[in-house]
This record gives structure tokens, sequence and C-alpha cells, in this order.
């Protein structure tokens, strides 16, 4: 029975051999199916003697059994090998952090602005605004800055077709506020402004926000009251401090620059103020005999920059997401 001890070890290595089940059923079917090498042998047992058959039939059902066990074992094994592949393939690490798309967030100068636009709101002053590209009697003749006035050269600033200007402050905002209504009035006009400027501290487009309160008896102690009210609101910090530095606009007598300080830091001018100049009411009709009142022209950058502890004006707008991702 040498041969059936070859056959069996032969079908063994073949049935290792296999790594898919289907070619595992074809071998098989050489061995043990029904014209299989083993079927043969059995079928051959009738040729054999009465005193053979027995002997010879034990083995080759030995033989039979054992190849069995083996078909079996290795169906098992590639039925294992092939679910943990399926489980390889379809791996999921719940424990890796997830993958967020970067929710987009307002740039900090619109926040600002937000913010100043409600504290304002609070203070009883509504939102006005105005075109960009204005022209020269609303940005300088109304207010009181006439042609050739040496204080048109302190805003210079991109000119366009037709006497038109890229407007150097929101003061023409008032202008056309005061065309359109009467008094009492009380407003702020935040804005893009643009002047021939380009530093650390100064870009060529930069942002204002007017304000203007003209009734019968508004003054200039109402002015320190309401910036000093707004600045207290808007830093909600217990060391500012303002201070009014007389000085000149054509639009306002008297005049003052206001600048603002925390106690451990520098000054920095932040805004432009006065009493309105009659001349700018008689420009849009309103009797400088019956109203008077305040305006004002802060830079919402530099406040910007306040707020959030930045020394370079410039990071606003660059657009690099490092900076602005902080604002989140
Ligand atoms: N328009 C002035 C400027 O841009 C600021 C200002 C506004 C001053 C209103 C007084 C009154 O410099």
């Amino acid at each position: 029975m040498n041969d059936l001890a070859t056959l069996v070890a032969t079908a063994r290595s073949e049935f290792e051999s296999c790594h898919d089940p289907a070619a595992l059923e074809n071998v098989k079917a050489r061995y043990l199916g029904k014209t299989g090498a083993l079927t043969e042998l059995l079928k051959g047992l009738g040729k054999l003697s009465a005193a053979e058959r027995p002997v010879a039939g034990a083995a080759i059902n030995d033989a039979k059994r054992s190849l069995e066990a083996a078909l079996e074992a290795r169906r098992d094994a590639l039925a294992g090998s092939r679910l943990e592949a399926q489980l390889a393939a379809q791996a999921l690490d719940v424990s890796l952090p997830g993958r967020s798309r970067g929710a987009g967030s307002l740039h900090p100068l619109t926040r600002v602005q937000q913010r100043i636009e409600t504290l304002f709101h609070s203070l009883g002053f509504a939102v006005a605004d105005g075109p960009e590209i204005e022209d020269d009697f609303h940005n300088f003749t109304a207010l009181n800055t006439p042609e050739n006035h040496p204080a048109r050269s302190m805003q210079d600033t991109f000119y366009v077709e037709n006497a038109m200007v890229l407007r150097t402050h929101t003061s023409p905002i008032q202008v056309r506020y005061m065309e359109t209504h009467a008094p009492p009035i009380k407003i702020i006009a935040p804005g893009r402004v643009y002047r021939v400027d380009s530093d650390a501290t100064h870009s060529p487009m930069f942002h204002q926000v007017e304000g203007l309160w003209i009734d019968r008896d508004v003054t200039f102690a109402d002015l320190k009251f309401v910036v000093t009210e707004f600045l207290r609101r808007f830093f909600e910090r217990d060391d500012l401090k303002v201070r009014f530095r007389p000085s000149f606009f054509p639009f306002t007598e008297p005049s003052a620059e206001i600048d603002m300080a925390f106690a451990d830091g520098r000054w920095l001018e932040i805004m432009g103020s006065g009493q309105v100049h009659p001349n700018v009411l008689r420009a849009v009709n309103i009797d400088p005999q019956e109203y008077q009142g305040f305006a004002f022209g802060m830079g919402l950058d530099r406040i910007a920059m306040l707020r959030y502890g930045i020394d370079d004006l410039r990071v606003f707008y660059e657009n690099d997401l490092r900076f602005l991702a902080q604002f989140q």
C-alpha cells in the first residue's frame, strides 16, 4: 500500500498549495470525486480476493477519511484568511480624530465693525452708508474745504475721472445724510476710505466710522461723553485712558484729535472730532443758528489693532489663514 501513502501525501500537499476555495474544490474532485483517484481504488476492490479485500478496503477508507479531514481543515483555513483579509481591508480606526471642513469665520475687521454698530445703536445712533467713489463736492467742498485749501493735501487720494475721488474719509456720508434728512440727526457711518499712504500703521485702503449728532443743543460735552462711554464699553477695560488734543479740521470748530491708551501701553491716535462747522451746516441748508452738534471720524483698523493687540495693520489685508483662523 505504498502507492496509497504516496497518493495521500500528494493530495495533502496539493490541498495545502491551494489559495482559493475554487481551486481546492477542483483538487478535491480529482481525489475524492465520483471519478477521483480514491474512488477508483474503492471500485477496484471487487477485483481482489476475498482475503485481500477487507485489509485493502480498510486502508483505502482510512486514507479517504484522512483526506476528507485535510480537505475540511484547508477549507476552514481558506475561509478564515478570507475573512481576515476582508476585515483588514475595511479596517476603521475609531480612535482617529475626525476630519473637519474648517468652518469660515468673519474677518476681524467685520467683527469689530459689528461690535461698534451694536454699541452705538445702544446709545441711540442709526447706521448710514454712502458711495466709496465720491464727488469732489461731498468729499471736500461741502466740508468747508474749497479747492486749493491746504487741508486737501493732508488727504492725498486717488483721483478717478470727472473730478471723482476714492473718498478720503467717511465725512461725505455726513453731508449726504444731512442733505436728505432734517435734524435731529444721530448716525454713525462705517466704511472703506482711501489715501496715498502705506506703512505698518497706514494702508492705502482702510476703514473709518463716522459719527454725527445734530440737534438744538448738542455740545462738546456730549461728544466727550459719547466717545468716552463708547470706548469704555468697547474695550471693557478699566485702565482705559482717553485724551482730547486740540487740532484742526476745516469742517469742525473747535476740533480735537482723540487719543487712547491702556495703562501699560502707548498713546494711539484713534479719531478726529469736533463741533460741526457752521459752513458745513449751511452747505446742506441747516440753519446753524438753530442747530449744532458734533462729528467724529474714527479709525476702525486702529481700534481693531488695539482690541486684538496687533502692531502691524497690514496683517488685516494679507489674507493669511494662520492669522485669520485665530478669530474663529
Ligand atoms: N474726517 C476726518 C479725517 O478723516 C476725521 C474727522 C471726522 C474729524 C469728523 C472731525 C470730524 O481725518
